[in-house]
């Protein structure tokens, strides 16, 4: 029986800013549990919602030099799905309304995080084979494991995964304050360990000490190797190329599952979507003040608004794309610049355009059930999992072949008859708004055809069976 420790900064279903709590909640479940002993480490956040925090269970607690000061290191559990939970708390840490503050801070947080995972190992009693670490909050986890090695046997041995989610995120602060606050060797902070372009970088740390890294599909792990994508890293990523690889991420067939969702007005499968799928659209039309017409083409967003997404190619044909017979229904939050953006065009195109700024996870499930597009432009996607729960739920992705997107979204052939969306390679607002319209006349001209692609996606698998095995023989080889 292998013993795996995954460390993360976010989880569902307990807390969730993006795609990483999707991954780090539901792929422990997937591993065969005969082979594989799984645990997820999380940070208790005050912010965690109130029906999961009274549920945890206090293991034990201890003291932990960490910033020039013994800190309190409170281990609390909770098992679920089979999986254990554990929550390290530290009140003054993680006190925030958010998981995240930005700058200096975040970065002695999951400092602290960091070296707390491996501090609380021998007193939870599992010494895990592999510490399986998730982007930049768990960077320094493999570089405190090379220093803690030195002078205690029970670290030696202990091997490490990391997995870059987004490598746009880095975790990068002035290399005098990082070594203050994290006690680590002035050894650590050279170029060709944990300092990149003079600053310490934790990402950096993470991936130079780890055994093993992998990011989240074979095109964004070829990608980072490239200035383009490479975040200032791509040099590294050609030094590791030997030890890294991309595995795609699945999603949680059960959450996400047309034929059970309590969050639809009406559930449907593949079998009966064409009758049964458009119920959905008309009670979201009139939940939303839209017109009501269930043959209007509808059109879902549901992302963080940001630069990443491609919102910048949106808000380019914003207007042309209005004229156009659709409904576009948005639902995020991020950047202010395109928050206003999609605020006014709701404001000028009142019954085709849905601007909701905020998260709700009841919403999502909706805009995935029954919308009939789904739009992802991304300018980079490592996976990217909107696109995969669009395919699930038979609403077909129109997206940029990049990254994770190039991998899971198959272009409609109209001559083959093949694919599961559609899509465009250059990073251009018109080539965009070409494609969203060649989705256009497909949908309004050629419905048995649209309805065919609808089922192909719908049939595609992209539950974590695969990608689970791929990342236990992972495990098995190092
Ligand atoms: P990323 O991790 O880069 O944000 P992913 O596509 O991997 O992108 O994952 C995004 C996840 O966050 C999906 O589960 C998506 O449904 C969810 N999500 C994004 N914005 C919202 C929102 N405003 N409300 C509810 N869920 C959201
Ligand atoms: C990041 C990426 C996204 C990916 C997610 C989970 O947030 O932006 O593409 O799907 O992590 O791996």
């Amino acid at each position: 029986m292998k013993k795996i420790l995954f460390a993360a900064s976010e989880s569902v279903p307990f807390i969730k800013t993006g795609g990483l709590a999707d991954v780090v909640g539901s792929l422990p479940k997937n591993f065969d549990k005969e082979e594989i002993d799984v645990r997820v480490m999380l940070p208790k956040y005050a912010c965690m919602k109130e029906e999961w925090k009274e549920k945890l269970e206090f293991v034990t607690k201890f003291y932990m030099d960490y910033n020039w000061s013994g800190r309190y290191v409170g281990i609390l559990k909770l098992e679920l799905d089979g999986i254990t939970f554990y929550f390290i708390d530290n009140e003054e840490y993680f006190s925030g309304p958010k998981p995240y503050d930005g700058g200096l801070w975040d970065i002695e947080k999951f400092g602290y995080f960091s070296k707390a995972v491996l501090r609380a190992l021998p007193e939870i009693d599992f010494r895990p084979d592999i510490i399986h670490c998730h982007d930049w909050q768990t960077g320094l986890i493999p570089v405190y494991l090379d220093n803690f090695r030195f002078a205690n046997e029970y670290y030696q041995g202990i091997k490490t995964v990391m997995t870059i989610h987004n490598l746009k995120f880095q975790g990068v602060w002035g290399t005098n304050e990082v070594r203050n606050i994290t006690g680590l060797p002035d050894y650590y902070f050279t170029s060709d360990k944990l300092e990149a372009y003079n600053d310490a970088n934790l990402l950096k740390g993470g991936i130079v000490y780890a055994d093993k890294v992998t990011t989240v599909s074979n095109t964004y792990a070829e990608e980072i190797k490239v200035p383009f994508y490479g975040e200032r890293l791509d040099g590294l990523m050609n030094a590791r190329s030997n030890d890294l690889s991309g595995i795609v991420n699945g999603i949680d067939y059960e959450d996400y599952n047309p034929e059970t969702d309590k969050f639809l007005a009406n559930t449907y499968s593949v079998d009966d979507f064409r009758k049964e799928k458009v119920k959905n659209k008309v009670a979201l039309q009139e939940e939303l003040n839209l017109v009501k017409d269930p043959k209007k083409m509808m059109i879902g967003i549901v992302s963080r608004l940001t630069d990443q997404k491609g919102f910048d190619l949106i808000a380019h044909v914003m207007d042309e794309l209005c004229q156009d017979d659709i409904q576009l229904v948005v639902l995020g939050t991020g950047d202010e610049k395109y928050e206003n953006m999609f605020r006014h065009f709701a404001w000028k195109y009142p019954e085709k355009v849905s601007a909701n700024i905020f998260y709700s996870e009841a919403m999502s499930h909706k805009i995935y059930g029954s919308c009939d597009a789904f739009l992802m432009p991304s300018l980079f996607e490592p996976c990217g999992l909107s696109q995969l729960m669009s395919l699930r739920y038979g609403t077909l992705p129109i997206v940029r072949e990049t990254g994770g997107l190039k991998d899971t979204v198959e272009p409609y052939n109209e001559y083959e008859k093949t694919g599961t969306g559609f899509s465009f390679a250059n990073y251009n607002a018109h080539e965009m708004l070409n494609t969203v319209r060649y989705a256009e006349t497909t949908y309004y001209e050629k419905k048995r055809d649209w309805n065919k692609i609808v089922e192909r996606a719908m049939n595609e698998d992209f539950s974590w069976k695969t990608s689970a095995k791929q990342y236990e023989d992972l495990y098995n080889n190092i």
